[in-house]
């Protein structure tokens, strides 16, 4: 008898599935916590959604097993896993009305009426739907039917939480307004939840972590900031934000190692692991990177690179600066704005960055 009280809340254990010829999940473990909100991240086809079908009872797996809270479920019917589910787009029964969606899974587990009555209630004003019930879905908008599917997956007190792309549908000023009240209603109710999206910054902003999928494999599990400041492979560095690259082999100078980028010598972080004639990229986020004018202002220690201002965005908060270096690459560089400061297009500059703020990554 497994101990129950010690187990994740969510196990997946070494699961593979084929569709035919394509792996769409690959021997993917994956431990979630009691509580946790872990986001499954990557671009589309990389097996998000059948991980997720997978965990909800809806896909067997090839292989592997799951479990729920300690409890084996890997072929336990979805109506007996104790998980919510809410699908891309919506999936709400159109010619009912929003009581009667979100009364909907209890009445199939026949819950006594008034129980219903209750948690109808109870959940709609969470999701802020008051006086909506009678109302048919195809009444409402956008968000208020994400809103519905969002109540109905929580009304039967699942004790799991499964979002496939909840917002996916939305227009970009509801998507960030609603992802913000689900971070808080899952907060609010402690509910572990396995959440799935293509988009990285709903990722990064919701998340307490983040799994990074690529041709149904995991390349990275981490906290959002440690996926967006420590990215492991090449994949996660340009996947998630916007990443310089400067590519080239590393190569020992007085005892030290760099990478020869063109003609240029760059420090790496210390502690980076790598071997001479290996081939590198030196990966910089636009933040990261600051401008010189005039040679002189460097801090010591940076790497500088020279180059031609190409575009500027002025963005309110930040400036960002296109650099063109003399081999053609493009650089973005974020700057905080200062009233005065503004770098003209064709000026001559010098890109500056610490070594400690670049990740080293194998290509
Ligand atoms: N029922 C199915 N029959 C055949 N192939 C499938 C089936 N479901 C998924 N696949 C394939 O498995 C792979 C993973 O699909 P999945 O739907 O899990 O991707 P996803 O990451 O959710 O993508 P998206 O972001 O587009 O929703 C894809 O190559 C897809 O074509
Ligand atoms: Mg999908």
């Amino acid at each position: 008898m497994r101990d129950q009280g010690a187990r994740a809340a969510v196990e997946i254990n070494a699961v593979t599935k084929r569709f035919g010829n394509v792996v769409a999940v690959a021997d993917f473990s994956l431990e979630v916590q009691r509580g946790e909100l872990v986001t499954l991240l990557g671009p589309s086809g990389c097996g998000k959604t059948t991980t997720l079908r997978i965990v909800a009872g809806f896909e067997r797996p090839d292989s592997g097993r799951v479990f729920i809270f300690g409890r084996e479920v890997t072929h336990v019917p979805p109506e007996r896993r104790d998980v919510g589910m809410v699908f891309q787009n919506y999936a709400l029964f159109p010619h009912m009305t929003v009581f009667q969606n979100v009364a909907f899974p209890m009445r199939i587990a026949k819950r006594p009426k008034r129980e219903i009555r209750e948690k109808v209630r109870e959940y709609l004003a969470l999701v802020r739907l008051e006086g909506l019930e009678g109302r048919y879905v195809t009444q409402l908008s956008g968000g208020q039917k994400q809103r519905v599917a969002l109540a109905r997956a929580l009304a039967r007190s699942p004790k799991i939480l499964l979002l496939d792309e909840p917002l996916s549908a939305l227009d970009a000023k509801i998507r960030i307004q609603l992802r913000e009240e689900i971070r808080q209603l899952q907060q609010k109710l402690g509910i572990t939840t396995l959440y799935v999206t293509h988009d990285q910054e709903e990722a990064l902003s919701i998340s307490d972590r983040i799994v990074v999928m690529n041709e149904g494999n995991i390349e990275q599990v981490g906290a959002p900031t440690e996926i967006y400041f420590r990215p492991r492979t090449l994949f996660v560095a340009s996947f998630v934000g916007t990443m310089n690259f400067f590519t080239g082999t590393a190569v020992t100078t007085g005892g030290e190692i760099k990478l020869k980028w063109h003609e240029v010598l760059l420090s790496l972080p210390p502690g980076a692991n790598v071997k001479p004639g290996e081939a590198i990229s030196v990966g910089v986020r636009p933040e990261r990177l600051s401008l010189a004018f005039d040679g002189v202002t460097i801090p010591p220690g940076h790497n500088v690179i020279p180059g031609d201002v190409s575009f500027v965005t002025f963005l309110g908060s930040i400036m960002r600066v296109e650099v063109m270096l003399a081999d053609g690459t493009k650089v973005k560089i974020d700057l905080p704005t200062k009233e005065g400061v503004n770098p003209q297009r064709g000026q001559k500059v010098y890109l500056c960055f610490s070594p400690d703020d670049a990740v080293v990554l194998k290509t």
